[in-house]
Protein backbone atom coordinates (compact mmCIF):
# COMPACT_ATOMS: atom_id res chain seq x y z
CA UNK A 1 0.00 0.00 0.00
CA UNK A 2 3.10 2.34 0.30
CA UNK A 3 3.13 3.72 -3.13
CA UNK A 4 -0.15 3.72 -3.47
CA UNK A 5 -0.09 5.71 -0.20
CA UNK A 6 2.45 7.92 -1.69
CA UNK A 7 0.77 8.37 -5.21
CA UNK A 8 -2.13 9.74 -3.09
CA UNK A 9 -0.69 11.62 0.00
CA UNK A 10 -2.49 9.92 2.18
CA UNK A 11 -1.78 7.11 5.24
CA UNK A 12 -3.82 4.27 3.43
CA UNK A 13 -4.33 3.73 0.45
CA UNK A 14 -8.08 3.13 0.53
CA UNK A 15 -10.22 5.44 -1.95
CA UNK A 16 -13.79 6.03 -1.13
CA UNK A 17 -14.77 5.84 -5.24
CA UNK A 18 -17.09 8.81 -6.25
CA UNK A 19 -20.73 8.16 -5.92
CA UNK A 20 -22.98 10.92 -7.47
CA UNK A 21 -24.76 12.32 -4.96
CA UNK A 22 -23.43 10.79 -1.88
CA UNK A 23 -20.05 12.06 -2.41
CA UNK A 24 -20.19 15.62 -1.57
CA UNK A 25 -18.10 17.46 0.81
CA UNK A 26 -19.15 16.15 4.28
CA UNK A 27 -18.17 12.43 3.49
CA UNK A 28 -15.23 13.13 1.04
CA UNK A 29 -13.81 15.17 4.14
CA UNK A 30 -14.58 12.02 6.28
CA UNK A 31 -12.76 9.87 4.19
CA UNK A 32 -9.84 12.16 3.99
CA UNK A 33 -9.81 13.02 7.71
CA UNK A 34 -9.64 9.07 8.00
CA UNK A 35 -6.75 9.17 6.27
CA UNK A 36 -8.25 7.58 3.50
CA UNK A 37 -8.48 9.44 0.01
CA UNK A 38 -11.74 11.09 -0.74
CA UNK A 39 -13.38 11.91 -3.82
CA UNK A 40 -16.00 14.34 -4.83
CA UNK A 41 -18.20 12.80 -7.49
CA UNK A 42 -18.92 15.85 -10.08
CA UNK A 43 -21.58 13.83 -11.69
CA UNK A 44 -23.73 16.40 -13.79
CA UNK A 45 -22.80 19.59 -11.62
CA UNK A 46 -22.14 22.57 -13.28
CA UNK A 47 -18.55 24.50 -13.45
CA UNK A 48 -19.77 26.65 -10.32
CA UNK A 49 -21.05 24.02 -8.12
CA UNK A 50 -18.26 22.09 -8.40
CA UNK A 51 -16.43 24.70 -7.72
CA UNK A 52 -18.44 25.59 -4.49
CA UNK A 53 -17.69 21.90 -3.75
CA UNK A 54 -14.24 22.06 -3.64
CA UNK A 55 -14.25 24.96 -1.70
CA UNK A 56 -16.68 23.67 1.12
CA UNK A 57 -14.74 20.31 1.16
CA UNK A 58 -11.28 22.60 1.58
CA UNK A 59 -13.07 23.94 4.35
CA UNK A 60 -14.03 20.43 5.98
CA UNK A 61 -10.56 18.94 5.14
CA UNK A 62 -6.79 19.66 5.37
CA UNK A 63 -6.00 16.52 3.71
CA UNK A 64 -5.67 15.56 0.09
CA UNK A 65 -8.89 14.63 -1.81
CA UNK A 66 -9.54 14.02 -5.45
CA UNK A 67 -12.32 14.90 -8.17
CA UNK A 68 -13.85 12.74 -10.31
CA UNK A 69 -15.09 14.14 -14.03
CA UNK A 70 -17.10 12.59 -16.26
CA UNK A 71 -15.45 12.62 -19.82
CA UNK A 72 -18.73 13.15 -21.80
CA UNK A 73 -19.90 16.14 -19.96
CA UNK A 74 -20.09 19.12 -21.92
CA UNK A 75 -18.27 21.39 -19.91
CA UNK A 76 -15.47 18.94 -18.83
CA UNK A 77 -12.50 21.58 -19.82
CA UNK A 78 -14.60 24.28 -17.93
CA UNK A 79 -14.76 21.48 -15.25
CA UNK A 80 -10.47 20.91 -15.21
CA UNK A 81 -10.52 24.68 -14.76
CA UNK A 82 -12.59 24.76 -11.73
CA UNK A 83 -10.14 22.31 -10.83
CA UNK A 84 -7.21 24.10 -11.59
CA UNK A 85 -8.08 27.43 -10.12
CA UNK A 86 -8.67 25.47 -6.71
CA UNK A 87 -5.04 23.41 -7.12
CA UNK A 88 -6.75 19.84 -6.87
CA UNK A 89 -3.89 17.29 -6.40
CA UNK A 90 -5.89 14.51 -8.00
CA UNK A 91 -8.35 14.39 -10.79
CA UNK A 92 -10.49 11.11 -11.98
CA UNK A 93 -11.38 10.93 -15.33
CA UNK A 94 -14.37 8.28 -15.61
CA UNK A 95 -17.33 7.45 -17.41
CA UNK A 96 -15.51 6.78 -20.68
CA UNK A 97 -11.66 7.35 -22.50
CA UNK A 98 -10.90 10.53 -21.86
CA UNK A 99 -11.09 13.26 -24.68
CA UNK A 100 -8.15 14.30 -26.63
CA UNK A 101 -6.43 17.04 -24.66
CA UNK A 102 -7.84 16.60 -21.54
CA UNK A 103 -5.06 14.28 -19.38
CA UNK A 104 -2.54 17.21 -20.69
CA UNK A 105 -5.23 20.22 -19.61
CA UNK A 106 -5.29 18.26 -16.17
CA UNK A 107 -1.36 17.53 -15.82
CA UNK A 108 -0.50 21.18 -16.92
CA UNK A 109 -2.16 22.95 -13.60
CA UNK A 110 0.43 19.86 -11.63
CA UNK A 111 -2.48 17.40 -11.07
CA UNK A 112 -2.05 13.78 -11.08
CA UNK A 113 -4.91 12.05 -13.35
CA UNK A 114 -6.36 8.82 -12.33
CA UNK A 115 -8.15 6.56 -15.63
CA UNK A 116 -10.21 3.48 -16.19
CA UNK A 117 -9.76 1.45 -18.66
CA UNK A 118 -11.95 -1.18 -19.76
CA UNK A 119 -8.78 -3.57 -21.43
CA UNK A 120 -5.45 -3.94 -21.18
CA UNK A 121 -4.35 -2.81 -24.27
CA UNK A 122 -5.89 0.79 -23.65
CA UNK A 123 -4.68 0.75 -20.09
CA UNK A 124 -1.11 0.26 -21.34
CA UNK A 125 -2.03 3.29 -24.26
CA UNK A 126 -3.38 5.80 -21.88
CA UNK A 127 -0.53 4.99 -19.13
CA UNK A 128 2.31 5.02 -21.83
CA UNK A 129 1.00 7.57 -23.83
CA UNK A 130 4.06 10.33 -24.67
CA UNK A 131 3.57 14.54 -24.41
CA UNK A 132 2.18 14.84 -20.85
CA UNK A 133 -0.71 12.97 -22.42
CA UNK A 134 -0.13 9.58 -20.12
CA UNK A 135 -2.42 9.23 -17.31
CA UNK A 136 -0.83 8.56 -13.50
CA UNK A 137 -2.49 5.75 -12.59
CA UNK A 138 -5.36 3.07 -13.37
CA UNK A 139 -8.46 1.93 -11.54
CA UNK A 140 -9.39 -1.48 -12.72
CA UNK A 141 -13.34 -1.79 -11.92
CA UNK A 142 -15.07 -5.17 -12.14
CA UNK A 143 -18.76 -5.85 -12.46
CA UNK A 144 -19.34 -6.42 -8.68
CA UNK A 145 -19.38 -2.84 -7.98
CA UNK A 146 -22.53 -0.64 -7.95
CA UNK A 147 -23.06 2.28 -10.66
CA UNK A 148 -22.59 1.99 -14.24
CA UNK A 149 -19.97 -1.00 -14.76
CA UNK A 150 -18.52 -3.14 -17.17
CA UNK A 151 -19.13 -7.12 -18.35
CA UNK A 152 -15.96 -8.60 -16.42
CA UNK A 153 -15.43 -9.49 -12.53
CA UNK A 154 -13.02 -7.83 -10.51
CA UNK A 155 -11.10 -11.28 -9.88
CA UNK A 156 -10.93 -11.60 -13.57
CA UNK A 157 -9.59 -8.11 -14.12
CA UNK A 158 -7.01 -8.72 -11.43
CA UNK A 159 -5.89 -11.24 -13.09
CA UNK A 160 -5.13 -9.94 -16.35
CA UNK A 161 -4.14 -6.43 -15.30
CA UNK A 162 -2.43 -6.61 -12.33
CA UNK A 163 0.68 -8.79 -13.69
CA UNK A 164 1.09 -6.86 -16.48
CA UNK A 165 0.89 -3.54 -14.96
CA UNK A 166 1.08 -3.36 -11.33
CA UNK A 167 5.12 -3.36 -11.30
CA UNK A 168 5.91 -0.33 -13.18
CA UNK A 169 2.32 1.67 -12.97
CA UNK A 170 -0.07 2.67 -9.99
CA UNK A 171 -3.07 0.22 -10.09
CA UNK A 172 -6.12 0.53 -7.70
CA UNK A 173 -8.43 -2.17 -7.27
CA UNK A 174 -12.34 -1.50 -7.05
CA UNK A 175 -15.60 -3.45 -7.59
CA UNK A 176 -17.31 -5.84 -4.60
CA UNK A 177 -14.85 -5.33 -1.96
CA UNK A 178 -16.33 -5.33 1.84
CA UNK A 179 -13.74 -6.50 3.59
CA UNK A 180 -9.76 -6.26 4.50
CA UNK A 181 -9.32 -9.85 3.45
CA UNK A 182 -10.02 -9.51 0.05
CA UNK A 183 -7.98 -5.41 -0.33
CA UNK A 184 -4.97 -8.07 0.83
CA UNK A 185 -5.66 -10.51 -1.47
CA UNK A 186 -5.49 -7.64 -4.18
CA UNK A 187 -2.06 -6.37 -2.70
CA UNK A 188 -0.61 -9.09 -2.58
CA UNK A 189 -1.19 -9.58 -6.11
CA UNK A 190 0.62 -6.07 -7.08
CA UNK A 191 -2.16 -3.82 -6.40
CA UNK A 192 -1.07 -0.28 -4.59
CA UNK A 193 -4.53 0.02 -3.06
CA UNK A 194 -8.05 -0.32 -3.40
CA UNK A 195 -11.11 1.56 -3.97
CA UNK A 196 -14.80 0.98 -2.49
CA UNK A 197 -18.09 3.00 -2.86
CA UNK A 198 -21.20 0.33 -1.59
CA UNK A 199 -19.14 -0.30 1.84
CA UNK A 200 -18.55 3.56 2.56
CA UNK A 201 -22.00 4.81 1.70
CA UNK A 202 -24.10 4.45 4.37
CA UNK A 203 -21.51 5.74 6.55
CA UNK A 204 -22.77 7.91 9.23
CA UNK A 205 -21.17 11.18 7.61
CA UNK A 206 -22.91 10.53 4.00
CA UNK A 207 -25.82 12.66 3.64
CA UNK A 208 -27.68 9.61 1.76
CA UNK A 209 -31.35 9.77 3.15
CA UNK A 210 -32.32 7.61 6.08
CA UNK A 211 -34.78 5.55 3.52
CA UNK A 212 -32.28 4.48 0.86
CA UNK A 213 -29.41 3.43 3.66
CA UNK A 214 -32.22 1.31 5.60
CA UNK A 215 -32.42 -0.08 1.86
CA UNK A 216 -28.72 -0.96 1.72
CA UNK A 217 -29.19 -2.52 5.27
CA UNK A 218 -31.46 -4.86 4.31
CA UNK A 219 -30.41 -6.22 1.07
CA UNK A 220 -28.31 -8.88 -0.03
CA UNK A 221 -25.40 -9.11 -2.77
CA UNK A 222 -28.23 -10.77 -4.84
CA UNK A 223 -30.50 -7.43 -4.59
CA UNK A 224 -27.77 -5.41 -6.29
CA UNK A 225 -28.70 -6.62 -10.08
CA UNK A 226 -27.13 -5.20 -13.54
CA UNK A 227 -29.67 -3.56 -15.74
CA UNK A 228 -30.62 -5.62 -18.83
CA UNK A 229 -29.89 -3.77 -22.04
CA UNK A 230 -33.40 -4.08 -24.37
CA UNK A 231 -32.54 -2.93 -27.65
CA UNK A 232 -29.27 -3.74 -30.04
CA UNK A 233 -29.27 -0.57 -30.94
CA UNK A 234 -29.28 1.49 -27.94
CA UNK A 235 -26.09 0.33 -26.37
CA UNK A 236 -26.66 0.66 -22.21
CA UNK A 237 -24.17 0.35 -20.22
CA UNK A 238 -25.18 -1.25 -17.82
CA UNK A 239 -25.84 0.01 -13.79
CA UNK A 240 -25.85 -2.23 -11.08
CA UNK A 241 -28.61 -0.83 -8.26
CA UNK A 242 -31.11 -2.51 -6.13
CA UNK A 243 -33.80 -4.13 -7.68
CA UNK A 244 -37.07 -2.02 -7.09
CA UNK A 245 -40.15 -0.24 -9.42
CA UNK A 246 -37.37 2.14 -10.56
CA UNK A 247 -35.41 -0.78 -12.51
CA UNK A 248 -38.12 -1.85 -14.19
CA UNK A 249 -39.09 1.60 -15.42
CA UNK A 250 -35.58 1.93 -16.72
CA UNK A 251 -36.47 -0.93 -18.78
CA UNK A 252 -40.01 0.38 -19.68
CA UNK A 253 -37.57 3.53 -20.33
CA UNK A 254 -35.45 1.68 -22.72
CA UNK A 255 -38.70 0.47 -24.51
CA UNK A 256 -40.15 4.01 -25.04
CA UNK A 257 -36.67 5.68 -26.88
CA UNK A 258 -35.99 2.53 -28.73
CA UNK A 259 -39.32 3.33 -30.17
CA UNK A 260 -38.61 7.20 -30.72
CA UNK A 261 -35.30 5.38 -32.49
CA UNK A 262 -37.86 3.71 -34.91
CA UNK A 263 -40.27 6.63 -35.03
CA UNK A 264 -37.50 8.67 -36.69
CA UNK A 265 -38.21 11.17 -34.30
CA UNK A 266 -35.02 10.94 -32.35
CA UNK A 267 -31.35 10.84 -33.25
CA UNK A 268 -29.13 7.99 -31.67
CA UNK A 269 -27.20 10.85 -29.71
CA UNK A 270 -30.55 12.19 -28.12
CA UNK A 271 -31.68 8.51 -27.42
CA UNK A 272 -28.68 7.91 -25.04
CA UNK A 273 -28.37 10.86 -23.70
CA UNK A 274 -32.08 10.55 -22.41
CA UNK A 275 -31.16 7.17 -21.48
CA UNK A 276 -28.43 8.54 -19.02
CA UNK A 277 -30.16 11.57 -17.88
CA UNK A 278 -33.15 8.78 -16.57
CA UNK A 279 -30.41 7.62 -14.34
CA UNK A 280 -28.90 11.14 -13.06
CA UNK A 281 -31.95 12.17 -12.58
CA UNK A 282 -33.54 8.75 -10.71
CA UNK A 283 -30.26 8.22 -8.51
CA UNK A 284 -30.87 11.88 -6.92
CA UNK A 285 -34.61 10.95 -6.07
CA UNK A 286 -33.07 7.48 -4.21
CA UNK A 287 -30.19 9.10 -2.44
CA UNK A 288 -31.43 12.67 -1.49
CA UNK A 289 -35.25 12.39 -1.61
CA UNK A 290 -35.55 8.93 -0.27
CA UNK A 291 -37.89 7.85 -3.07
CA UNK A 292 -36.47 3.91 -2.79
CA UNK A 293 -39.27 2.94 -4.97
CA UNK A 294 -38.53 4.85 -7.85
CA UNK A 295 -35.67 6.16 -7.68
CA UNK A 296 -32.26 4.30 -8.43
CA UNK A 297 -30.30 2.55 -5.55
CA UNK A 298 -27.21 2.24 -7.09
CA UNK A 299 -25.29 -0.57 -5.26
CA UNK A 300 -22.91 -3.07 -5.75
CA UNK A 301 -23.01 -7.01 -4.93
CA UNK A 302 -20.35 -6.17 -0.89
CA UNK A 303 -24.69 -4.31 0.01
CA UNK A 304 -24.91 -7.47 1.92
CA UNK A 305 -21.84 -6.50 4.19
CA UNK A 306 -23.18 -3.10 5.17
CA UNK A 307 -25.33 -3.78 7.60
CA UNK A 308 -25.16 -0.96 10.11
CA UNK A 309 -24.75 3.23 10.18
CA UNK A 310 -20.82 3.16 11.31
CA UNK A 311 -18.81 6.54 11.22
CA UNK A 312 -15.84 6.45 8.36
CA UNK A 313 -13.12 6.07 10.84
CA UNK A 314 -14.61 2.89 11.98
CA UNK A 315 -14.63 1.32 8.69
CA UNK A 316 -11.92 2.38 7.76
CA UNK A 317 -10.29 0.57 10.84
CA UNK A 318 -12.32 -2.05 10.47
CA UNK A 319 -10.96 -3.16 6.84
CA UNK A 320 -7.94 -2.19 7.80
CA UNK A 321 -7.89 -4.53 10.96
CA UNK A 322 -9.29 -7.50 8.72
CA UNK A 323 -6.35 -6.77 6.03
CA UNK A 324 -3.67 -6.54 8.53
CA UNK A 325 -5.13 -9.90 10.04
CA UNK A 326 -5.09 -11.95 7.07
CA UNK A 327 -1.62 -10.89 5.60
CA UNK A 328 -0.21 -12.02 8.91
CA UNK A 329 -2.18 -14.95 8.93
CA UNK A 330 -0.93 -15.52 5.60
C1 LIG B 1 -24.43 5.05 -5.45
C2 LIG B 1 -23.22 4.97 -6.35
C3 LIG B 1 -22.92 5.99 -7.23
C4 LIG B 1 -21.77 5.97 -8.03
N1 LIG B 1 -21.49 7.03 -8.85
C5 LIG B 1 -20.31 7.06 -9.54
C6 LIG B 1 -19.93 8.21 -10.29
O1 LIG B 1 -20.64 9.21 -10.34
N2 LIG B 1 -18.74 8.18 -10.96
C7 LIG B 1 -17.91 7.08 -10.91
O2 LIG B 1 -16.85 7.11 -11.52
N3 LIG B 1 -18.25 5.98 -10.20
C8 LIG B 1 -19.41 5.95 -9.51
N4 LIG B 1 -19.72 4.85 -8.72
C9 LIG B 1 -18.71 3.76 -8.57
C10 LIG B 1 -17.81 4.00 -7.33
O3 LIG B 1 -17.00 5.13 -7.53
C11 LIG B 1 -16.88 2.82 -7.02
O4 LIG B 1 -15.94 2.63 -8.04
C12 LIG B 1 -17.63 1.51 -6.81
O5 LIG B 1 -18.70 1.74 -5.93
C13 LIG B 1 -16.68 0.46 -6.27
O6 LIG B 1 -17.29 -0.77 -6.18
P1 LIG B 1 -18.15 -1.25 -4.90
O7 LIG B 1 -19.45 -0.56 -5.00
O8 LIG B 1 -18.27 -2.72 -5.12
O9 LIG B 1 -17.39 -0.89 -3.68
C14 LIG B 1 -20.89 4.86 -7.95
C15 LIG B 1 -21.20 3.80 -7.06
C16 LIG B 1 -22.33 3.84 -6.27
C17 LIG B 1 -22.61 2.69 -5.32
Amino acid sequence: MARGAAFLGTEHAILCGAMSWVSERNLVAAISNAGGFGVIACGAMTPELLDKEIAATKGLTQKPFGVNLITMHPGLFDLIAVCAAHGVSHVVLAGGIPPKGSVEAIKAFGAKVLVFAPTLALAKKLLRQRDGAGADALVIEGSEAGGHIGPVATSVLAQEFLPALAEEHIVFVAGGIGRGEMMAAYLEMGASGVQLGTRFACATESIAHPAFKKAFFRANARDAVASVQVDPRLPVIPVRALKNNGTEEFTAKQREVALLLDQGTIEMGEAQLQIEHFWAGALRRAVIDGDVENGSLMAGQSVGMVTKEEPVVEIMAELLDQCEAELSRR
